[in-house]
């Protein structure tokens, strides 16, 4: 049964659609089957798939694409649930009903913060979401200039903040132009091994989530931790 990351942020232009492409992509590299759902109506990631598929071929990464409205994410995660390893959300900004859809559908949410205030001040609407379904949480600092001051004031503020912080490189951008990904297109450069450290912390949050349902006896404890994750 598939897990289901949903990256979600109500700011836009925190780097959600990049964070998704970048997640999904990795996942499909290391042999699992993915699917990518862009419930954004602006469609940025369906636009990246697309070149991907002109350029490179039907079925190049083994991606399942969907794009589809908030209200159908439940169901068409269900469906995608037996056929897939990993189920990757990406949400739009400013819509709140559809953003608490998509995070009622995921076992796990990843929050794209760029250091500035008003991506921290953003960011609380969206950990309240996650809190409220009791979902482990990642806030993945992004897009962050190198000896950037703000950037440790505002990681000091944020909660739940990964160990991987995503610098701004320029070839997060320009891999997506092209329909890949940094891994893809330079696996040897810091934007990749980022992504690649990133996405080792969000398997491993699944993983002990796993762990948990295969030990009930452990539940308790387990479940008290992911509860401390989400309201530290
Ligand atoms: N780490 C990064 N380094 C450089 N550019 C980035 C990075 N993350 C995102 N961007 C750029 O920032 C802009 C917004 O990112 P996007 O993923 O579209 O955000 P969202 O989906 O949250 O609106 C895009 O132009 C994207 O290429
Ligand atoms: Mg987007």
């Amino acid at each position: 049964m598939a897990k289901v990351i949903t990256v979600a942020q109500q700011k836009g232009g925190a780097g959600k659609t990049t964070v998704a492409a970048h997640i999904a992509v990795a996942l499909a590299q290391k042999g699992n089957r993915v699917a990518i759902i862009d419930i954004d109506p602006q469609g940025s990631l369906g636009y990246w798939h697309r070149i991907r598929e002109e350029k490179f071929g039907e079925g190049y990464t083994g991606l399942i694409f969907n794009s589809l409205s908030g209200w159908r994410v439940g169901s068409e995660v269900s469906r995608l649930r037996k056929q897939c390893d990993y189920i990757i959300i990406d949400s739009p900004p400013h819509t709140e009903t559809e953003a608490r859809t998509a995070i009622r559908s995921a076992d796990m949410i990843v929050i794209p913060v760029q250091p500035s205030p008003t991506d921290l001040w953003a960011t609380k609407a969206t950990l309240d979401l996650a809190k409220a379904e009791k979902l482990p949480v990642k806030v993945v600092l992004n897009r962050v200039p190198p000896n950037s001051r703000l950037a440790q004031t505002i990681a000091a503020e944020l909660p739940e903040l990964a160990d991987t912080i995503l610098g701004n490189r320029v070839l997060f951008a320009s891999s997506l132009m092209e329909g890949r990904t940094a891994t893809e297109m330079e696996p040897n450069s810091s934007a990749a091994q980022e992504i690649k450290a990133l996405v080792k912390e969000i398997t491993a949050v699944l993983k002990d989530d796993d762990d948990e349902e295969a030990a009930p006896q452990e539940k308790t404890s387990k479940s008290a931790k992911k509860k401390t994750l989400v309201t530290a």
